[in-house]
């Protein structure tokens, strides 16, 4: 039946009334849509504050990574994803680099950065040096928006006013420089955009349009350094084919954008199983790669004096501890339970470690046994169990699946059926 997508008063119903009326105007039955349900009529209540027009919950699996020693520390890192081999390859690569001490790390200070763009301004240069004069004034009026922040150590740190040729215009963008402390920061340095833009516009002499956090956080970046063991990759040749591979990665685009999703695919699984913002994380790193002005590969490796392989990675990490889904999503709480952490800085320490390893776990796989073995294995459970094999039925039907070397639903679905018609 044609769908309808107009729902007038939608957003008024409960999320229970909106998925009745999703499901009539779908032409679906109730049976198809159950699934988003959440069993816990409470975590329905909390998705439905925690965005719009809610009907349901999306479960992700989390993994836990395991052998991670982070800044000599051990953790138990959440991972929430739906790609198999992501929880194993940083599992194993983190008992590797466990060898030689586990993963360096450090930070830079919390420092959230939002842009105010003035418009229509005839002296930018005159205003540029203006709206210096009036640092103080504009960074006291900023910390006025946030006293608790202030309180709380962080607040307005300092400005920096750019001039940007945009297609025959010219903007005067004044960055204000924020510590956000433990949150991820946008609410405040939003805020204090805001409220800065009247004044800001009648120091320069023009309009402001944009008032806005940059993703490009890059004067927040986390950073990692660990020695991974030649011989617990492979060998010399495993540990030159990681090298060429990044060599690769650093000199073309093509290969950069897979090799740091693979990185991503570390990173984004720990800022989500901590309810942070995925898109900005996501954005801040694509944007780092391409700090050159080549989009280029975000981790680096080496070989060192003794032949083992050390990897570098340094990314903008804009986590937070407080607001948002990470103090309002029950599993994100439990989440940052976990990993024991307090501070933002922490966090993020963790998150590139698990970044780290990954990139190297998925680089080890292609430069020896490539990747598909290891992703197969869960792939065909997951191709077995959506042919409708059930209990052991699945391992039986892996197995088959793993020997014809073809792992397919429709390999999946004929084993099945000869399995079955074989068992009495
Ligand atoms: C797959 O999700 C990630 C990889 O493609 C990363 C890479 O190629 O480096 C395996």
């Amino acid at each position: 039946m044609p769908v309808n997508s107009r729902l007038p008063g939608f957003y008024k119903l409960s999320p229970r009334d909106r998925l009745a009326e999703v499901t009539r105007a779908s032409g679906l039955t109730e049976t198809d849509l159950a699934c988003l349900v959440p069993s816990d009529p409470d975590m329905l209540a909390t998705a439905d504050r925690m965005i719009e027009n809610v009907v349901g919950t999306l479960s992700i699996p989390v993994g836990i990574a395991a052998n991670f020693t982070i800044g000599g520390r051990d953790y138990l890192i959440p991972m929430a994803t739906e790609e198999p081999s992501v929880v194993a390859a940083a599992s194993n690569m983190a008992s590797v680099a466990r060898l030689h001490g586990g993963f360096h790390v450090s930070t830079d200070l919390p420092i959230m950065v939002s842009q105010v763009q003035v418009v229509g301004v005839p002296d930018p240069r005159g205003a540029r040096m203006r709206l210096y004069e009036a640092e103080a004034e504009i960074l006291a009026l900023a910390n006025e928006q946030d006293p608790l922040l202030v309180k709380l150590g962080g607040g307005a740190r300092g400005i920096e006013v750019r001039i940007v040729e945009a297609d025959g215009a010219t903007y005067v963008v004044l960055h204000l420089q924020v510590d956000v402390r433990d949150a991820m920061g946008a609410n405040a340095v939003n805020t204090m955009a805001e409220a800065l833009a009247p004044r800001i516009a009648e120091i320069a002499g023009g309009r402001v349009r944009l008032r806005i956090l940059t993703n490009k956080a890059d004067r927040r970046l986390a950073r990692v350094r660990a020695v991974f063991d030649r011989d617990a990759l492979g060998g010399a040749d495993v540990v030159a084919g990681i090298v060429d591979a990044y060599r690769f990665a650093a000199a073309d685009p093509y290969r950069a954008a897979t090799h740091n999703k693979g990185i991503m695919n570390g990173i984004t699984a720990v800022v989500l199983a901590t309810g942070n913002d995925t898109r900005a994380v996501e954005a801040g790193a694509h944007c780092h790669a391409a700090a050159s002005g080549r989009y280029s590969s975000l981790s680096h490796y080496e070989v060192n004096a003794d032949g083992h392989l050390v990897g570098t990675l340094e990314v903008p990490m804009a986590v937070g501890l407080v607001g948002g889904a990470t103090k309002t999503h029950p599993a994100a709480r439990a989440g940052v339970k976990l990993l024991g952490v307090t501070s933002a800085q922490e966090l993020a320490q963790v998150i590139v470690a698990v970044g780290l390893a990954q990139n190297v776990g998925a680089l080890r796989a292609l430069a020896a046994e490539g990747i598909q073995k290891g992703h197969m294995s869960l792939h065909a459970r997951n191709v077995a169990a959506a042919a409708g094999a059930i209990g052991d039925e699945i391992e039986a039907v892996v197995s088959r699946l793993k020997t014809g070397g073809h792992v397919r639903l429709d390999r999946a679905e004929i084993i099945l059926a000869e399995l079955r018609a074989a068992t009495p």
